[in-house]
Order: structure tokens, then C-alpha cells, then sequence
């Protein structure tokens, strides 16, 4: 009965979306669909809208052949463009030039190959890219994204007037809850209401910045907005760490890998998104990439910590020169370190553990280098490095990083 006035009021605009509607079994399992950070590929970044159910299957055919499934990615998510217009009844329709065999078949094939679907939205009247937006019809697509087979919603912040970021999302968080499938809630309204202050039980992740570009450093100026690179956008997560946790990430953009950065810059990006637990959505021509870029992207070493059940967001211990070093606690009591080299020239860096300590408030733990020897693993290397009973001398190339991880002596 309660669920039944939910929809009524919200038929008529005036959408309060108490979440009490849920059974505790139903929060629950909401809350446990992104224990670790969700891990895909998203079509924005190399195909903006050029999307089509051609290069969704042949996306999801690539992820099977080329290890990506195997390695973890999950979601193939459809970005902006798949939908066209709203048929008599307001029912969201995709483009039936591009997706002829309609949203269900597709996400059937996607299933058959051991993967799930994602499509996107706006919380707005018009999605960024001017395709209908959700905006009124938060209970409707949620129940066509169920009734399709749809595992994943991004739901982008455009031409939403004056709508109060919180309501809205609370809104499509209670629609997708009462559609009577799992779909995982990925928020993008790039932190212009601090959505971490509030989305923790709204959704699963959001973003905490505008769009990533395929740059190492610096931004870019498209006159009304700037699109950031890896490294803008890995200043801007300093104070965010305490945000997330298993079931609600931060989300600094989907992955440039792939889209045109050098090899040791792709490295780079992708070691620090995996320091800080990010979601690892890739966003390059799978299909067609270099070994490199694959060698990149399937490095089960790199996403182990990224994929780390203890779900903690990596710190930076030290900054001085261009020249950081992040750590992050991992379970069983190891510990993730990068070094990571921003300047354009090779860098030494001599790092004597007896002399160093990290303590992390946020997770209790701490790495006690005085008394406990842990064996290093360079995880781009593939190859044992030796212990923490020596200092670690290296030179680290340009625009590059060292990641190591520290296992504990036992
Ligand atoms: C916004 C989002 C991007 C992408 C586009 C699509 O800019 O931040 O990630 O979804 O819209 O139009």
C-alpha cells in the first residue's frame, strides 16, 4: 500500500521518495552491489555519440576475448545518444537505426557472454548531448531499464534548471529500488553539490569532477566548461578519501587508457586510479587496441589493489617536486605504495623505511616499517624487488610511476 501511494505521488510531481518504501532484504541488497568499485567500459570517451548495438556486441565480444572479463570488467555501459524520443504513452524509446534489435536483445547478448548492461540518463529534461532526459519520468525508465535487463544507470546532471541535486537522485534511487531489478546508481553531477556529503545511501558512486580529456596534466578550455586531465583530476581528490567505502566510491571520470596519452602516462593514470579505489570504467576502442593499452588495462596485480576487499582509498604521504608518494592499506595487512613521477625528466628517489611511517586515521592502520619487514612486489615489473630491510633506491622515467606492493612477512 505505501509503495502504491509512493508511485501515485510521484505520477503527480510531487515525489518526496521516502526510501522506507524498501524491505531491509531490498536495501540490503542495493547496498551490497558495488563492494568493490565497479569495474567496465563506458562508450563517451572514444565514441561520444556514434553508439550503436553493433559496437556494444562487438565491445562485449572483445571484453571476453582479450582477458578484460576475465580480469574483472563487468558493465558495458552505453553512454549519451542511444535514445531518441518518448512513444504516446511517455515510454523512453532507442534509436531504431542503431539499436534495430531493441534494448532487451542486447542486453540478452550481453548476458550470454557473462557481462551486464549499462545505459545512461539525466536528471534533466534533455540529456547533455539534447536526447530526452528523464526529468518526470523517474519511475517509468526505471521500470523500462528493469524490464530491458539494464544493470547499471549514469545519471548525468544537464539542463536540470533548479532542481535540488539531492531530491532528484533521491528520486532515481527509488525508482531503480522499486524496479524490481539490481541496477548499480552511478551519479554525475561532477561534484557540484558535493554529492559524496550526501549519496553515500543514494547511490553507489559519483563523479567529483567534470570530464576527464585524454591529457596527462593541465586542462582544457571549451569556453563554457574545461575538461581536466588525469592529473587535474587527481589534485582535486585531496579531502574526498573519507567518502567512500565498500558500496560508494568516488568517481573521478572513466578511464582515458588507450585514447591517445603515451604508454608510461596510460600507466600512470591507471596506477593512481587504482590507488584510490576508483571505479576502473574503460574508455577506449577495446576492439582495436594495442597490446600495451590491453597489457594496461588487464594487469591483475594494479587491479587487485584498486579491487581490494578492505575498500580503502589511498593517501598521499609525501609531495615535494612533482614527485608523490601515495599509500594505501590493502587487506591482510599489506600495504599498496606508488611512486609517482610527474616532471618530464627521470627522477631518483631514495626511500629508507626505517625512517618512515604511515598512519592512517581513517582505516587504524599503520605500517610500523621499525619493526615489520614486508616483501616487495613491483607490480608493473612482474617481478619480486626485494624488502623493506633495505632502503629502496630507483629512479622513476618521466610521467611515470613505481607501484609496488608490500607484502607483510608472516
Ligand atoms: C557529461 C558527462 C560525460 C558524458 C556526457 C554525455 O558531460 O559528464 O561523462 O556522459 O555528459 O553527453
Amino acid at each position: 500500500m505505501k509503495r502504491r501511494i509512493l508511485l501515485v505521488a510521484c505520477l503527480v510531481g510531487v515525489c518526496a521518495a521516502p526510501l522506507a518504501a524498501q524491505t531491509p532484504r531490498e536495501t540490503k541488497l542495493y547496498a551490497q552491489l558495488a563492494l568493490t568499485p565497479p569495474m567496465g567500459w563506458n562508450s563517451w570517451n572514444k565514441f561520444a555519440c556514434n553508439v550503436s548495438e553493433q559496437l556494444i556486441r562487438e565491445t562485449a565480444d572483445a571484453m571476453v576475448a582479450n582477458g578484460m572479463r576475465d580480469a574483472g570488467y563487468v558493465y558495458v555501459n552505453i553512454d549519451d545518444c542511444w535514445q531518441v524520443s518518448r512513444d504516446s504513452l511517455g515510454f523512453i524509446q532507442a534509436d531504431p537505426q542503431r539499436f534495430p534489435s531493441g534494448m532487451k536483445a542486447l542486453a540478452d547478448y550481453v548476458h550470454s557472454k557473462g557481462l551486464k548492461l549499462g545505459v545512461y540518463s539525466d536528471a534533466g529534461w534533455r540529456t547533455c548531448a539534447g536526447r530526452p532526459g528523464t526529468r518526470g519520468h523517474e519511475f517509468q525508465d526505471a521500470k523500462s531499464y528493469a524490464a530491458w535487463g539494464v544493470d547499471y544507470l549514469k545519471f548525468d546532471w544537464c539542463n536540470t534548471d533548479n532542481l535540488n541535486a539531492h531530491g532528484a537522485y533521491q528520486t532515481m534511487s527509488a525508482a531503480l529500488r522499486q524496479a524490481g531489478r539490481p541496477i548499480v546508481f552511478s551519479l554525475c553531477e561532477w561534484g557540484s553539490n558535493k554529492a559524496w556529503t550526501w549519496a553515500k545511501d543514494i547511490g553507489h558512486l559519483w563523479r567529483t569532477t567534470g570530464d576527464i580529456t585524454a591529457r596527462f596534466e593541465g586542462t582544457v578550455d571549451h569556453g563554457t566548461w574545461k575538461s581536466l586531465s588525469a592529473m587535474a583530476i587527481l589534485d582535486l581528490q585531496q579531502g574526498l578519501r573519507q567518502y567512500a567505502g565498500p558500496g560508494h566510491w568516488n568517481d573521478p571520470d572513466m578511464l582515458e587508457v588507450g585514447n591517445g596519452m603515451k604508454v608510461n602516462e596510460d600507466r600512470a593514470h591507471f596506477t593512481m586510479w587504482s590507488m584510490l579505489a576508483a571505479p576502473l570504467i574503460a574508455g577506449n576502442d577495446i576492439a582495436h587496441m594495442t597490446p600495451e593499452t590491453r597489457a594496461i588495462l588487464t594487469n591483475t596485480e594494479v587491479i587487485a589493489i584498486d579491487q581490494d576487499s578492505l575498500g580503502v582509498q589511498g593517501l598521499q604521504y609525501s609531495a615535494s617536486d612533482s614527485v608523490e608518494i601515495w599509500f594505501k592499506p590493502l587487506a591482510n595487512g599489506d600495504w599498496a605504495m606508488t611512486v609517482l613521477n610527474r616532471r618530464t625528466t627521470p627522477q631518483r628517489v631514495v626511500f629508507d623505511w626505517k625512517k618512515q611511517e604511515v598512519s592512517d586515521s581513517l582505516s587504524g592502520r599503520a605500517t610500523h616499517f621499525a619493526s615489520t619487514v614486508y616483501r616487495l612486489r613491483d607490480l608493473w615489473a612482474d617481478k619480486d624487488v626485494g624488502s623493506t630491510s633495505r632502503p629502496l633506491a630507483v629512479e622513476v622515467p618521466p610521467q611515470d610511476v613505481l607501484a609496488l606492493r608490500l607484502r607483510r612477512q608472516k
